[in-house]
């Protein structure tokens, strides 16, 4: 079936945190909403379905995750990731931060040492500070000549030491948009291996992959690997579910599963949303038609965007993503200090990104924008900031 991703559905009046928050947010609701990672697509038709179906069952008790909810989760990775996985090592979590928060509390205590990737996801650096722990940063390496990041390895090598408990990988990554390679992958795996550093791969995005480009599941590259590595997975950025609150962590080392599974428990956090579960099936098993249009419709999106800044405003610079509907925006030419960069598309071009600033070291003067709307609202969008540029140029 071709789906129709063109198609504008109004989602304010739906609490939507994207739409019907941006006059509390942002103090008006004019603003054009492009920051918090969800889509404004309607989901794959298999997923409403079969939750029009669990709906109409209607008693909506505790509930429990069947074999065939591990076995989806299993056959999806070995199917998108050529990484076969045993049931067992399948953890429910509500969310990836909250599995981060919790990983955070089960294997590091007070003042333990954590490495970050910066710029990256604000609550990858935000809950280590917040909880008495010290973020090691080990800044990625921008090339711009080729507008390209890479991961550098040196910097992390002279880093590590024993008090270092654990790194989060953000992969692939949010906001930069790389797909790591093989070769950077096993780097920082050797580094991690060799000092007892456990590696906690945020993969959250990995099924959002463009053409040309593999993801590689950090754990899939050996075994020794797997057993000091937490794998965090789910539909929710995939599918757009993510208010249904259903993500996985792949962990086989048998020790670590069975301490976060008891840290788990005694939060009392181990009930799922009865319409994640539901819809976590449908999607892994009859979503793959949706999501391979969806790849391609948003591709078309990045293409556009990146045509539309060269052609009109060619002071801000797309970081072309690997993967992802968030793209890193280059915005330093345009001169402004950090408040000013953030009053101008606010208040000016009636826009909302998330600021590069927030995601730590190298992040300013840069905005991550979201992509994944209707080709009208990224036209809107673009016409919104050209106008609001013209207008700065004038006064120049
Ligand atoms: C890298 C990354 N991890 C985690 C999340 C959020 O995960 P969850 O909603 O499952 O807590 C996001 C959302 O944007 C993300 O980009």
């Amino acid at each position: 079936m071709e789906y129709n991703f063109d198609e504008v559905i109004v989602r304010t009046g739906f609490n939507s945190l994207k739409w019907d928050d941006a006059e509390r947010l942002f103090g008006d609701k004019a603003v054009l909403p492009m920051w918090v990672a969800d889509m404004d697509f309607k989901v794959a038709t298999p997923i409403i379905d079969a939750i029009k179906e669990r709906a109409e069952h209607g008693i909506f008790g505790y509930a429990t995750r069947s074999d065939s909810y591990y076995q989806a989760v299993c056959d999806w990775l070995a199917k998108r990731h050529n990484w076969p996985i045993e049931k067992d090592w399948v953890v429910f979590s509500p969310g990836v931060v909250p599995a981060l928060r919790l990983i955070l509390d089960t294997f590091t205590n007070p003042g333990d040492k954590i490495v970050v990737q910066t710029p990256v996801y604000t609550p990858m650096f935000q809950m280590i500070k917040d909880n008495g722990r010290f973020v090691v940063e080990n800044p990625l390496v921008y090339d711009p000549a080729n507008r390209h990041y890479s991961m550098d390895i040196e910097d992390l090598r002279s880093k590590i030491d024993c008090s270092v408990k654990l790194l989060f990988l953000c992969s692939p990554h949010n906001p930069v948009g790389r797909v790591w390679t093989k070769k950077e992958l096993a780097e920082l795996a050797d580094i991690c291996l060799e000092n007892d550093v456990l590696i906690i791969s945020d993969e959250i995005h990995s099924d959002l992959v463009y053409a040309g480009f593999k993801h590689i599941p950090i754990a899939s590259l050996s075994q020794e690997i797997a057993n000091l590595t937490i794998t965090c997975t789910a539909p929710s950025k995939t599918f757009n579910l993510a208010g249904l609150q259903t993500s996985n962590l792949i962990i086989p080392n048998k020790e670590l599963r069975q301490r976060y599974v008891e840290k788990l428990n005694s939060h009392y956090l181990k009930n799922t949303n009865t319409f994640g579960i539901v819809a976590l099936e449908a999607a892994y098993r009859e979503g793959e038609e949706w999501l391979d249009q969806l790849i391609a419709y948003l591709h078309g999106n990045l293409t556009y965007l990146t045509r539309f800044l060269q052609r009109n405003i060619p002071q801000i610079k797309v970081i072309q993503p690997e993967a992802t509907y968030l793209v890193w925006l280059d915005c330093r030419e345009l001169g402004l200090s950090k408040v000013e960069l953030q009053q101008f598309m606010l208040k000016k071009a009636k826009i909302a990104f998330n600021h590069g600033y927030i995601f730590g070291q190298g992040g300013e003067g840069f905005v991550r924008m979201n992509i994944a709307c209707p080709r009208t609202i990224l036209e809107d969008a673009l016409n919104r900031l050209l106008v609001a540029i013209r207008d700065l140029e004038s006064l120049e």
